[in-house]
């Protein structure tokens, strides 16, 4: 083939990827345009289905340009110096966009794909955050600036009035009210020169948030507004004036955002000046870019490793029966392999575990499941596993973890923020800490529950706590829909030797539960029992369960929402009623 040959070869390939990166990006807008439509007509159905529907988007995309790709360049698709021209093509033509990097990753996908790249392959990726920086925005691209003129009231009624739903506001004057009460509240009025929101709305289960902050005299604040529709039009439920209830609304133990954006880059950098502990990569997970997210991520990680002599070693806690868990002492990461043989009693299958990750990921995650990222083919160095972990993976995980002279092959694993394992953290915890992390370990059952999860495997040591000492599950193999299981009472013993009996001597079918049975398998000491006892004890019971299945069983969806009845602006039914 000839050199001009050649060039309209590339250019083609590159078109090809470029023209998928778009139909993606342009399904990713269909479907956040109609979250808007849902909420605005509280169609919840719709919401979940779309959810769905978003995570095949990305996949989809790739997978047909590659067939495309294929039927152009045939043998030549694994061909190195090709793929190192085509990037350079293809760097030109996404130049100009506004979500560059993500349409970079984009790219990566397809070389992963091809050659199955075992770590990042630097003539045929993008590696570091691209050849071009990212082209300047308009100012005002990602945010809008209100700044006051009159009351706080006002202000607050201006911002309301600026972002229309085609349904309208039940009452916009009454809660610029409310809201202006609140952060009166919290903050001078006086002090309050304007407040700064992203301009797209984050969608997400049946509520939406506008996000920013307060300019006082003092520095900024964070200010989040959750909206809901209750009833056909829109209300402000909710406002959050501090860094860490905000940062709550977009953690990673929740679904990914829908939010319209020109600019991701504009969008993020934004947030991050609002939750600045948060790091970059969950950002674009929240917002529903994950796998740049992703990619951000593994660099972040490649950077630890290239900036810090920490070694992997096997994580804090107790060492799991299907999973062999470690981590990286200063990036607040765990890196979890599939075992090749699980323990006693575990029966799932390797596929199974997969398809529990699977499913959560594209669950509602109800602030309770922590989100984990699916990483293929990567190496490391060797030398920066510690022995212990070498050993141990030598072991156990020899399908996952091939040790090639002096690296270290993972072909496949998931890392999740690392948390304290409930477990470990127990065992340290003063008393009212203690009591809390158990009150919230009920809450996380009920969470679950109403978004009709059972997590399976409910031991302490399956759950961790956050720094803001919230608790989160994170052993999925065991994990189900509720409407599966099947809730049981435990039959009474007929005879004294039945009574005596240590293993069940009635019939216990794979998906049985028995609720009465969770007050010893969790093992909590007397005085936890206790605290459990008295804000939980109907967890213990199948009534429960069984009133969460037939609320599923009807089509109900429970919004689990990501803030505390002190930050609403009005009480829930149920709270009025207490
Ligand atoms: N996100 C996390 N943060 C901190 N530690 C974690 C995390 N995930 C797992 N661990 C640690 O690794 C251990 C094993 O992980 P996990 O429970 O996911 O695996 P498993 O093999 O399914 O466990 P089990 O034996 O309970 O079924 C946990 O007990 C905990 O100590
Ligand atoms: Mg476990």
């Amino acid at each position: 083939m000839n050199e001009s040959q050649d060039r309209i070869l590339v250019e083609r390939g590159a078109a090809i990827i470029a023209e998928a990166f778009r139909t993606y990006v342009e399904g990713f807008r269909d479907v956040t345009r109609n979250a808007r439509e849902h909420f605005e007509s509280a169609n919840w159905h719709g919401v979940q289905h779309d959810a769905a529907l978003r995570f095949d988007l990305y996949a989809n995309a790739v997978g047909a340009g590659l067939v495309k790709l294929g039927e152009l360049l045939g043998a030549r698709i694994e061909d190195r110096p090709t793929w190192n021209a085509l990037r350079e093509t293809y760097a030109e033509a996404v130049a100009p966009r506004g979500d560059v990097e993500l349409a970079e990753s984009f790219f990566n996908s397809f070389t992963r794909k091809i050659f199955h790249t075992i770590g990042v392959d630097p003539a045929v990726e993008f590696i570091s955050s691209g050849t071009a920086p990212p082209p300047v925005p308009r100012p005002g691209a990602a945010t809008v600036r209100f700044p006051r003129a009159g009351s706080l009231r006002r202000l607050v009624r201006e911002i309301l009035d600026a972002y229309d739903f085609a349904c309208g506001w039940e009452d916009a004057d009454g809660d610029a009210g409310k809201i202006a009460i609140a952060m009166e509240d919290r903050l001078n009025a006086r002090e309050v020169r304007a407040v700064e929101l992203a301009r797209p709305v984050f969608f997400r289960g049946k509520a939406a948030y506008l996000a920013g902050r307060v300019e006082t005299d003092h520095g900024d604040v964070p200010l989040v507004m959750a909206l809901t529709n209750p009833g056909g039009k829109i209300v402000v439920d909710a406002v959050l004036l501090d860094e860490n209830d905000v940062s709550i609304v977009f953690s990673f133990a929740r679904s990914y955002f829908f939010v319209e954006m020109e600019w991701p880059h504009e969008t993020v950098a934004f947030l991050k000046t609002i939750m600045p502990r948060k790091p970059i990569a969950e950002l674009y997970n929240a917002v529903g870019c994950n796998k740049h997210g992703k990619t951000l991520l593994y660099r972040s990680i490649l950077r630890h490793l290239e900036t810090t002599d920490d070694r992997f070693e096997i994580a804090p806690g107790q060492r799991g029966m299907v999973m062999s868990v470690f981590t990286l002492p200063g990036l607040d990461v765990v890196f979890k392999v599939i075992k090749d043989r699980f323990d006693y009693p575990k029966t799932v299958t390797h596929q199974e575990v997969r398809d529990k990750y699977r499913l959560v990921f594209r669950h509602d995650r109800a602030g309770r499941l922590v989100d984990a990222q699916e990483f293929e083919h990567l190496e490391f160095d060797r030398s920066r596993f510690s022995d212990e972990l070498c050993r141990e993976l030598g072991i156990v995980a020899t399908d996952a973890v091939e040790f090639r002279g002096e690296s270290v092959v993972i072909r496949h694993l998931y890392t999740e923020r690392r948390l304290r394992p409930l477990d470990v953290y127990l065992r340290t915890a003063e008393l009212p800490a203690a009591r809390e992390a158990i009150v919230e370990y009920g809450q996380v059952l009920r969470d679950l529950a109403a978004t009709n999860i059972f997590p399976g495997d409910m031991l302490l040591k399956n759950f961790g706590v956050t720094r803001h000492g919230r608790l989160i599950f994170y052993d999925y193999d065991e994990l189900c829909l509720l409407t599966e299981c099947n809730f049981r009472e435990l039959p009474q013993a007929r005879t004294d030797l039945e009574e005596v009996s240590s293993e069940p001597w009635y019939y216990v079918g794979e998906r049985d539960i028995f609720p009465e049975e969770f007050r010893s398998f969790l093992g909590l000491r007397k005085d936890l029992l206790h605290t459990f006892l008295a804000h939980h004890e109907e967890l213990l019971h199948v009534d429960f369960w069984r009133r969460m299945q037939d609320l599923h069983h009807r089509g109900e969806v429970v919004d689990i929402f990501p803030y505390r009845s002190s930050s609403r602006l009005r009480g829930s039914e149920e709270e009025l009623q207490r």
